[in-house]
């Protein structure tokens, strides 16, 4: 049945079974064991009695026996029979007084006048017991406790045998005596000991499957709890956090499980927040172009140098468009490429120097002093097209945001293992507050001035991204309105 298999293959079951099963183990070897040792204390106490019972019968009766007069004969027949009784009276439990003679047959039995037929007069014992020639023969034989069957009834009972030799100062040993007594009396107990203990057992085990289901429940909750999170985190509520309680673990399982998810939400606020802000881009020389467009078709001037002048404000923004689609393809292909990066050993500063040709005429419009400092070659594993964007993109940033006249330092050198490519400008710097998003998406300190300057704020998002897939870290100094520096260090390989 799958109900059943449900319920059972629960938590909090397998808990509560597991609980049970101990306690049915250890109540079983506990109750075994208390049975066993108080069984063996009370039949141990009766063996003593009877031992004594037995010595003294035949020491009161091992004169009378000795005589061979038979009118004194005669009367240990009757003296058994009191023996007999003496002892029922005192142990309440039915007992047969057996006299045998040195040979191992019965001379005496306390039954004998009681029920006739099942007299074992004149029987010789020896033959069926071998204890009897031991004691005969003088060995002390330790009383012994037997089940046996009574003839007439089905269940087997408890009986114990003790024996003593009849001792003569001068005869030796002339015969011996042997008391049978049921011990019907410890069955008795022992039954209703094992009775009580199983009713306590059973009355324990409810109340521990209980307890237990109660106190599985406190251990199961968390996972519940954090289970129905998980759910409804996965329906697509990232703002869902579990309650930090419960056991250690459990509350390590919360807490890692509530970072999970504040990453997650995170993650999913930058994508939200990605989107926007590129729509927002591409929105902004779209517009520009809607409106160029429609005020050339309302034009009714037939300038061609007017028009020229729109179609060349049109192609600009074109451009522009250009360039936002190709650097947010640029994130994304980094993004999906981070696996399968390139590794060529790369010369750093043969590719600083290139890379500084090529932005040298941007340097000159602006009348920007360009200076480069490097020590011997240095060696870094990676990609050289990638490398190559972010020391673009830094120095591009420092020439942009550096007014006419300015100085640009680029230095190339090695520090504690790794390569560091310091670019420092004389420009505008970057104010404090702006420091920790310099590397975000699209971010960018003055948005009006940045825009006239063809900025998106992807540039140094990309460096830093390209900079940290070779294992590398970017860093910012910067002052408002004195200068910044951006160090760019790279393991060497
Ligand atoms: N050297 C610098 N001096 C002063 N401000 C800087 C410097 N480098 C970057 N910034 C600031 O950081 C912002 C982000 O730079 P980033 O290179 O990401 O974007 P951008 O230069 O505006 O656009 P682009 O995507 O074309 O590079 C810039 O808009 C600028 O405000
Ligand atoms: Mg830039």
């Amino acid at each position: 049945m799958p109900i059943n298999k449900t319920l059972f293959s629960s938590f909090r079951w397998q808990i509560v079974l597991t609980y049970l099963l101990i306690i049915v183990v250890g109540f079983t070897i506990t109750n075994i064991s208390v049975l066993d040792i108080l069984g063996t204390y009370m039949i141990n106490g009766k063996k003593e009695t009877y031992r004594l019972y037995a010595n003294w019968i035949a020491q009161v009766i091992s004169y009378d026996y000795a005589s061979g007069d038979p009118d004194i004969l005669a009367g240990i027949g009757y003296d058994i029979q009191d023996f007999g009784e003496e002892i029922f009276n005192k142990e309440r439990e039915s007992t047969r007084i057996l006299v045998l003679n040195k040979n191992g047959v019965v001379d005496y039995d306390s039954y004998n006048i009681i029920r006739g037929p099942d007299s074992l007069l004149k029987q010789n014992l020896a033959k069926d017991f071998p204890e009897v020639n031991l004691v005969l023969s003088g060995e002390s034989v330790e009383p012994r406790e037997l089940y046996i069957k009574p003839q007439n009834s089905n269940e087997s009972m408890l009986v114990l045998y003790t024996y003593a030799p009849i001792q003569h100062e001068r005869y030796g040993i002339i015969g011996m005596v042997i008391i049978s007594t049921s011990l019907s009396g410890i069955e008795q107990t022992l039954n209703e000991v094992k009775a009580k203990l199983g009713t306590y057992s059973i009355v324990v085990a409810i109340a521990i499957i209980i307890t237990s289901y109660l106190a599985s429940g406190f251990i199961t909750r968390p996972i519940k709890e954090l289970t129905d999170v998980i759910r409804k985190t996965s329906q697509g509520h990232l703002d869902q956090r579990v309650k930090i309680r419960g056991s250690r673990e459990f509350r390590q399982l919360g807490e890692a499980f509530n970072m999970m998810s504040e990453k997650l939400e995170n993650l999913d606020r930058a994508r939200n927040e990605f989107v926007s802000n590129a729509s927002h881009e591409l929105k902004t020389p779209l517009s520009a172009i809607k409106v160029l467009t429609e005020s050339l078709l309302h034009m009714e001037l037939d300038d061609p140098l007017v028009y020229n002048e729109f179609l060349n404000d049109i192609n600009s923004e074109i451009d522009r468009l250009n360039t936002i689609i190709n650097d947010l393809l640029t994130l994304v292909k980094i993004d999906t490429e981070e696996e399968q990066l390139v590794r060529e050993p790369v010369e750093l500063v043969k590719l600083v120097n290139d890379t500084l040709k090529g932005l040298q005429i941007l340097a000159q419009q602006k009348h920007i002093t360009m200076e480069a400092y490097h020590d011997d070659e240095l060696i870094v594993l990676g990609d050289p097209v990638k490398l190559q964007q972010v020391i673009s993109n830094i120095v591009d940033n420092a020439i942009k945001y550096t007014p006419d006249g300015g100085r640009v330092t680029v230095e190339v050198y090695e520090y504690s293992g790794n390569a560091v490519v310091k670019v420092s400008d004389t420009g505008i710097g970057i104010p404090a507050k702006d420091l920790p998003h310099i590397f975000d998406r699209f971010f960018r300190v003055d948005k009006a001035r940045s825009r006239a300057t063809g900025g998106t704020g992807l540039g140094l998002s990309i460096a830093h991204k390209i900079v940290l897939m070779h294992g590398g870290n970017i860093r910012v100094a910067s002052e408002e309105g004195k200068g910044s520096i951006f160090y760019i260090e790279l393991p060497l390989k």
